[in-house]
């Protein structure tokens, strides 16, 4: 007598839009190169129905959810209980069924440090940090800089007050403070920056964050949490104005995709392979 297999675990992205994701392709690497038995498909579910839809696929057995732009608020209030790291970033992009609860934890920020610290080899602790832009990206990643404590976090946004906001309310972690774009760098005696991080969408329209280019010195290293094939305008821009390297954000969206998966297999997937595949892929928008 032979006995059936279990079903697949399933799980799944959901966002809007999500078609461009790349989590498929990450999530499938990690299991088969683990041997896990799973599916993880693309969820496209607009805001007003991100509640009813992801309440239905944990309801139908679904065992854990990435939560991509635009609904990682919704998922935080949506999830039962969170993670202190999610709860600081007020943003959850990882739901998991626990005994039939819905816990949110928030792997961005983790998966970040991993890249600048682990594979990239960047000395967080002491550096000067200058993070461009206050939006989601930003805030999800504050907690965990300031965890690594830098001589200072400055945070430079468009509109300046919500980088001032922020600032405030992430002062009882580290040495954070706030500027403009057009004041950074612009001080009476300038010292570049160790580390420059750009969590604007900038990129995404072409553009680069109109700073002053004395933020960068012969040694500061550029860092853009967007990615697509090849450089970004912030990359390349980074690099004319003299920075020593310049890196996409690929590392980033393959280590908190590999803290998730954690989370939900309790086994740490290889990020590097996956990585060399990513690269070897035929060219696509990301
Ligand atoms: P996300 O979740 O990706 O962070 P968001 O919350 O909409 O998205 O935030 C987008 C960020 O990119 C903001 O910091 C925004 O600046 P404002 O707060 O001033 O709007 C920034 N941003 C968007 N387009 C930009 C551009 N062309 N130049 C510089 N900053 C830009």
């Amino acid at each position: 007598m032979t006995t059936a297999s279990p079903p697949p675990d399933r799980y799944a992205v959901v966002g809007f839009p999500v078609a461009h994701s790349w989590s498929p392709f990450i999530h499938g690497m990690f299991a088969q190169n683990t041997g896990q038995h799973i599916t993880y498909r693309l969820m496209e579910v607009p805001p007003q129905r991100f509640v009813a839809e992801v309440s239905a696929f944990f309801r139908a057995g679904g065992r854990g959810l990435n939560v991509t732009v635009p609904h990682k608020q919704a998922a935080a209030q949506l999830a039962k209980f969170r993670t202190a790291r999610a709860e600081i970033a007020g943003a959850v992009n990882t739901l998991s069924d626990e005994s039939g609860e819905l816990l949110g934890d928030n792997t961005d920020g983790a998966g970040l440090i991993a890249d600048l610290q682990g594979n990239l080899q960047i000395k967080l602790a002491d550096a000067r940090i200058l993070l461009l832009g206050a939006g989601g990206a930003a805030r999800g990643v504050i907690g965990p800089l300031l965890g690594c404590a830098p001589e200072v976090l400055l945070i430079a946004n468009r509109d300046s007050s919500r980088a001032a906001q922020l600032a405030h309310e992430f002062s009882s972690l580290g040495n954070v403070r706030s500027g403009s774009f057009e004041t950074v760098g612009k001080e009476k005696d300038p010292q570049p920056y160790d580390l420059i991080l750009n969590a604007t969408s900038a990129s995404l329209q072409n553009t680069v964050p109109p700073i002053s280019s004395k933020c960068i010195g012969d040694s500061t290293i550029c860092y853009d949490m967007a990615y697509g094939h090849g450089s970004t305008p912030f990359t390349r821009w980074a690099l004319e104005k003299g920075a020593a390297r310049a890196h996409t954000g690929w590392g980033m969206l393959l280590e908190q995709a590999a803290e998730s998966f954690y989370l939900w297999r309790g086994i740490r997937p290889e990020t590097k392979p996956v990585m060399a595949a990513i690269l070897a892929a035929p060219k696509r928008s990301a």
